[in-house]
């Protein structure tokens, strides 16, 4: 079967590290968010996968994907994006007609997607959409269930009457298309998914769904990436290629080559990338640290520290914080505080008390 992710959107919630790397580009673990999309896809039977990108990102995606895969994806380019029923429209020559998978480039999920394929192909529907009870309803697209029914569904209701939120992973046939140029825009200005299929719903397409027990994640936020971020790292695997001098280690460490770690306190789970090097400091739980970063005389946990990154003197604790590609954060003197920070690509933080 065929599967689309779409990488179409702005990501403007994760501004500024996303005017440099895609939403689903991210480093989660030390590893892009999509790939672990992917690899539950290709492992789940999908054969031919489309990436549906905007038009700057192409590239980007490309490059990292090709370190990650030797497969060929097919990229598809969604011009001017204006909302996921939108984005699916520019794949429809890719899906041919067929019955398919998509899923949101930025939506983390771990289960046993084999099934939910086996099921929706052998079966009469022309979607099946997979749900998953959460505490704030209001924050998704969210279903009605009657008599084992989907009965209705509505777009981030203002008082939702079902805790069922719509994840971001759905099974069509050709019908969808038909659906999202029926639609017309929602009040946010986007082509919304949720009418579509609610229009598929309203002309009496069959529309199944399954309610997922396992874990799902929709990362929109700053919040979001640091969860997941801790999800991953909870099932790393220790793995020490680098050098340990000196130093206080306990808890699962994966320190990658040319690294090393001296004088210093580090309480896995954490990830450490090539050529990093930690001295004097301590990292505590949580926390990724891409490639040639330089930390010194610091205190971190709980964060995401992108390739190329300097952190130097920093005592007071960095933490729940994401620091984009090539910043410098350094300490004059002493600070007591917690920092908390979203940083781009380039910027430099210097602190004194
Ligand atoms: P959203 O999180 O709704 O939108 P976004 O990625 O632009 O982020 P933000 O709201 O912070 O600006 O998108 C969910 C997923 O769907 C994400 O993987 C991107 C994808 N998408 C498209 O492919 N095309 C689109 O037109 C939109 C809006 C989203």
């Amino acid at each position: 079967m065929k599967g689309l992710i779409l990488c179409g959107g702005k990501g403007t919630r994760l501004h500024p590290i996303t005017y440099t790397v895609p939403k689903q580009l991210i480093p989660i673990g030390n590893k892009p968010l999509i790939v672990y999309t992917i690899e539950l896809l290709l492992k789940s039977g999908i054969d031919e996968l489309g990436i549906l990108v905007n038009e700057y990102n192409k590239p980007i995606f490309q490059k990292v994907l090709n370190k990650y895969f030797t497969e060929d994806f097919y990229y598809i380019i969604q011009y001017d994006p204006k909302g996921i029923a939108h984005g699916l429209l520019f794949a429809e020559e890719f899906i041919n007609k067929e019955k398919f998978i998509m899923v949101l480039g930025d939506n983390s999920f771990n289960f046993d997607l084999k099934h939910f394929i086996a099921d929706f192909k052998t079966s009469e529907k022309s979607c099946k959409i997979l749900l998953k009870e959460v505490k704030n309803p209001e924050k998704f697209g969210v279903a009605y269930i009657g008599d084992n029914k989907i009965i209705d569904l509505e777009e981030k209701p203002k008082m939702a009457f079902s805790n069922l939120a719509i994840t971001g992973l759905y099974a069509f046939d050709k019908n969808i298309f038909k659906a999202s140029r029926e639609i017309k825009p929602s009040y946010r200005g986007e082509y919304e998914i949720t009418d579509a299929i609610r229009w598929l719903l309203q002309k009496e397409y069959n529309v199944g769904y399954q309610i997922l027990k396992d874990k799902w994640r929709d990362i929109g936020n700053p919040t979001d990436v640091i969860d997941e971020n801790i999800d991953r790292l909870s099932s790393i695997e220790e793995n020490i290629i680098g050098e340990v001098v000196n130093s206080n280690i306990t808890g699962e460490v994966f320190l990658g080559k040319d690294s090393a770690i001296y004088n210093s306190v580090v309480r896995g789970p954490i990830i450490v990338g090539e050529k990093t090097i930690i001295k004097h400091s301590y990292i505590g739980p949580y926390t990724s640290i891409g490639n040639g970063v330089n930390i010194d005389k610091s205190n971190l946990e709980n964060s995401i520290i992108l390739d190329g990154c300097t952190i130097w003197g920093v005592e007071s604790a960095i933490d729940s914080s994401i620091i984009g590609e090539g910043s410098t954060i350094r300490n004059e003197k002493g600070l007591k505080k917690v920092n908390k920070l979203i940083l781009g690509k380039g910027s430099k933080v210097n602190m004194s008390s």
